[in-house]
């Protein structure tokens, strides 16, 4: 069909031309902005799944509630070993325009000044990093040098102008995982503090599954801080709807063999609904879509992934790490049946033991790969693929 007209999006954070699947994270954000505007204990939420279950894309659409809500919203997506200062204070800054309020620039010279403090351990040193900020920094709040004291200054004033102001403010952090430890620990603090004082400031996060572990090896608290939710693969009905009501927009029916054939395909894993049903559109000769059609286009889509969601991971693992990460793969399946489910996880034991060596040996390999996030480990001793059915793409390359 004409690819002109392809509604499919795969790719990380491209909104989907359906968002199937998530009411009921939409509907319990909503509650969420409802109760902290009427100023009811509330926590903040944290989104957590494997790569490409769609986290950004729900993160971008919680954003579009904020709005909705007339909040100020900002949104950041952390790096490994960025400081957290600059991207923070440029994702206040945007919310303190939207509340756009006069009063909020008496916040925008302490956000300016927060963000100023990022150079300078050593002293009271500024750099002429600017945010864009046109407000002059005050001096005396947010702007000690330590995170923690720091960001519980800045977010009450946030929140206190939010209130008086009888709205709220909701940040919005992508890959959280990847916060340095001591910028989680004071955002974790300033959580804390924002909610016993019931000021209308929410931060919504989003990251890989070990995110409540690390959250939680920060501040023994940060439990009943966040809500988590869990971020899967589509349900059946979810997938067919995220595949069948795009198309049905552009007058394209599937047959329900063509749909049983995709979800059996793609477990209804959103990057690789999108991949396969973009994948099949353009095979196929018109409407319906057929079995035949998603057969014929399935080496095309699984193509496809293997450059683009596969590959260009593995590329980035050097010869030693691809070795560890095939004998994670082949551990993974080794004892167990055809057909049986892959294990969430493996030990770092059980892998040493498949490559017949002793675990220290292995770390170096272990621990480049925790740190270009190729793997990720939740629990003590378990490792696991960040990407689903990695392992089976791995296997398959042997
Ligand atoms: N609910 C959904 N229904 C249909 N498609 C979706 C849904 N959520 C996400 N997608 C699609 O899945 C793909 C991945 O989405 P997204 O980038 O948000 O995932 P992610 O979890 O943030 O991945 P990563 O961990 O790699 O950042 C995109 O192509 C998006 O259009
Ligand atoms: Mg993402």
């Amino acid at each position: 069909m004409d690819p002109i007209t392809n509604p499919y999006a795969p790719g990380a954070g491209q909104r989907p031309p359906e968002l199937a699947g998530r009411d009921e994270q939409l509907t319990a954000f909503d509650v969420t902005l409802e109760r902290v505007a009427k100023g009811r204990p509330e926590r903040s939420v944290v989104l957590t799944g494997l790569r490409g279950v769609g986290k950004t894309v729900l993160l971008n659409a919680l954003r579009s509630a904020a709005v909705r809500a007339d909040w100020g919203s900002g949104k950041l997506e952390a790096r490994p070993e960025q400081p957290l200062r600059r991207p923070l204070a440029a994702a206040l800054h945007m919310a303190m325009r939207e509340l756009g309020h006069p009063q909020s620039d008496d916040v925008l010279g302490t956000v300016q000044a927060f963000a100023a403090r990022e150079i300078g351990t050593g002293g009271r040193v500024r750099d002429r990093w600017n945010p864009g900020i046109d407000v002059p920094a005050t001096t005396g709040r947010a702007d000690s040098g330590d995170m923690e004291i720091d960001l519980v200054e800045l977010l009450t004033d946030v929140g206190g102008l939010a209130a008086d102001l009888g709205r709220g403010v909701a940040i919005f952090v992508d890959e959280m995982q990847d916060l340095r430890p001591e910028d989680i620990s004071a955002l974790c603090a300033a959580c804390h503090e924002l909610s016993q004082n019931r000021l209308p400031v929410v931060v919504v996060g989003a990251g890989l599954p070990h995110l409540p572990a690390v959250l939680s090896a920060s501040k023994s608290y940060s439990e009943r801080l966040f809500r988590y939710s869990r971020i899967d693969r589509l349900d059946r009905a979810a997938a067919d709807q995220a595949l069948a009501s795009p198309a049905r927009d552009e007058d394209v029916e599937f047959t329900p063999g063509s749909l049983a054939e995709l979800y059996a395909m793609t477990a209804g894993y959103p990057y690789f609904v999108q991949a396969y049903g973009k994948a099949v559109w353009d095979a196929a000769a018109g409407s319906p879509v057929t079995v035949e059609d998603v057969r014929v286009a399935a080496p095309d889509a699984e193509a496809e992934l293997g450059v683009g969601f596969f590959g260009s991971r593995y590329e980035r693992a050097t010869p030693a790490e691809r070795e560890y990460l095939r004998a994670m793969a082949e551990t993974a399946v080794a004892g167990g049946d055809a057909g049986e489910p892959e294990p969430d996880s493996v030990t770092t034991a059980a892998v040493a033991a498949h490559l017949d060596r002793k675990p220290q040996s292995l770390s170096p390999a272990r621990d480049s790969l925790l740190k270009k996030g190729l793997i990720y480990s939740g629990e003590r001793g378990r490792i696991a693929f960040p990407v689903p059915h990695f392992g089976r793409y791995l296997r398959q390359q042997a």
